[in-house]
């Protein structure tokens, strides 16, 4: 293959060219703390949460996956919107999350049970080392943008995380971003 360029938008998050998923609240309801209050938004409507939009490389070991994401700002009940989060199938490999725009939270957790949260403003290039799950969450007003890199041969597992959800849930309280505990968490 090729040498080639991607243009990142830096503002909008677009990725050209890209191939878009979007994730609506119907898709990752089950993901909230308050499944009351996802409900009564979908009974309104089924807003966007988030899209990731990812450069066209091969799934094969060797090459360096990356993609943009965008996570719009909004809440569902006292929780802020996130992605699904995941660890990767091939547990032994790492990330790169450098954000672009806006103001977020990446929840980590690893295989050993281990938390973690991490601030992401534009500038930080935060380091996912392997073995560690990621859940990156919207805590400001704007749109949250930010370009992962991945070992391409890594691989999803949504799975576990929606099974166990993470120990802590980042929720705002009388105006403040707060971290506390999951009561759902199983595990
Ligand atoms: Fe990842």
């Amino acid at each position: 293959m090729k040498p080639f360029n991607v243009e990142v938008n830096f503002q909008t998050g677009d990725l050209t060219p890209g191939k878009k998923i979007d994730r609506y609240l119907s898709g990752v309801k089950n993901m909230f703390f308050d499944q009351a209050a996802a409900d009564a938004i979908l009974q309104r409507e089924d807003p966007l949460i988030y899209q990731v939009i990812y450069a066209d490389v091969p799934e094969a070991k060797g090459h360096l996956g990356n993609c943009t994401t965008i996570i719009y700002p909004g809440k569902v009940g006292r929780e802020f919107y996130f992605t699904k989060g995941h660890f990767h199938e091939e547990r032994g490999t790492a990330e790169i999350y450098f954000c672009l725009q806006g103001k977020g939270k990446l929840l980590l957790e690893s295989t050993d049970g281990e938390w973690a949260i991490l601030d992401m403003y534009p500038g930080t290039a935060s380091y996912i080392p392997p073995y560690w799950s990621h859940r990156t969450i919207n805590v400001g007003q704007e749109k949250l943008i930010f370009y992962c890199v991945f070992p391409a041969d890594a691989g999803h597992d949504y799975g576990t995380i929606e099974e166990i959800g993470y120990p802590k849930l980042v929720v705002e309280e009388n105006g403040q971003i707060m971290v506390v505990d999951n009561p759902k968490r199983r595990k």
